[in-house]
């Protein structure tokens, strides 16, 4: 379950945003057009489509398909600013989300989907602001191949059709809590391309 519940709710995600952002649809197909006349997808292709990587980077911060992950306490410890106590045994709940979009870690407004943010101002954001696969570890033993899974379907998907937004109705987004926090309402229009 953790391999593919996780992996299809970030799709789910990334449709549902680049149907709500044009632009930033349009600019993935670009960058797919100036690097493959062809439109095959060697590995050497996929590594070239940087623009990409920073959209499920902006997919996977704005929308982390976890809630967070715990940590059980092995010795007692204090927080460093708050002073609070915490006794060794006690679980920590990490928020992958309230991390995601505390204004304290990002230069650019965290509640703006906005991938390029990953290419200037918040490249090298706080290591722990953006943590969709947890850290540590016992982070994500299957991050890279969700990274690959996911970076292999949208460009194929970019190379064949656009998603519009299907409107206030269908498109709203919201969320169902399962075992991730999939798009309640994705409702895309599926146009294909010449
Ligand atoms: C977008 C896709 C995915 C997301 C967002 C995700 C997220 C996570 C998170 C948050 C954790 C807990 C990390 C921590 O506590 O520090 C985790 C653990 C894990 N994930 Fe993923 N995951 C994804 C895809 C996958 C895939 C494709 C596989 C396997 C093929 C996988 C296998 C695992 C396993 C086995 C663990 C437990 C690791 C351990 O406890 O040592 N995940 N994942």
């Amino acid at each position: 379950m953790v391999g593919y519940e996780t992996t299809s709710t970030a799709l789910a995600w990334m449709i549902h945003l680049i149907s709500k952002y044009p632009r930033v649809q349009q600019k993935i197909k670009a960058e797919l057009i100036d690097n493959n006349a062809q439109k095959d997808l060697s590995l050497e292709r996929l590594d070239s489509l940087v623009y990409l990587d920073c959209v499920i980077n902006e997919v996977l911060r704005f929308s982390p398909p976890g809630d967070g992950t715990f940590r059980t306490l092995t010795v007692d410890d204090r927080l460093p600013e708050s002073g609070a106590q915490l006794l060794a045994g006690d679980q920590v709940l990490i928020p992958f989300i309230n991390l995601s979009r505390d204004t304290r870690y990002w230069s650019i407004d965290p509640e703006l989907f906005y991938p390029e943010r990953f290419l200037g101002e918040d490249k090298n954001h706080h290591p722990y602001a953006s943590i969709p696969f947890g850290s540590g570890h016992r982070q994500c033993i299957g991050q890279d191949l969700a990274r690959f899974e996911l970076k292999v379907i949208t460009a194929r998907l970019m190379q064949y059709v656009t998603f519009g937004d299907g409107g206030p109705q269908v498109n709203v987004g919201g969320h169902i809590q399962s075992m991730t926090i999939m798009p309640k309402h994705v409702g895309v229009t599926i146009e294909f391309d010449q």
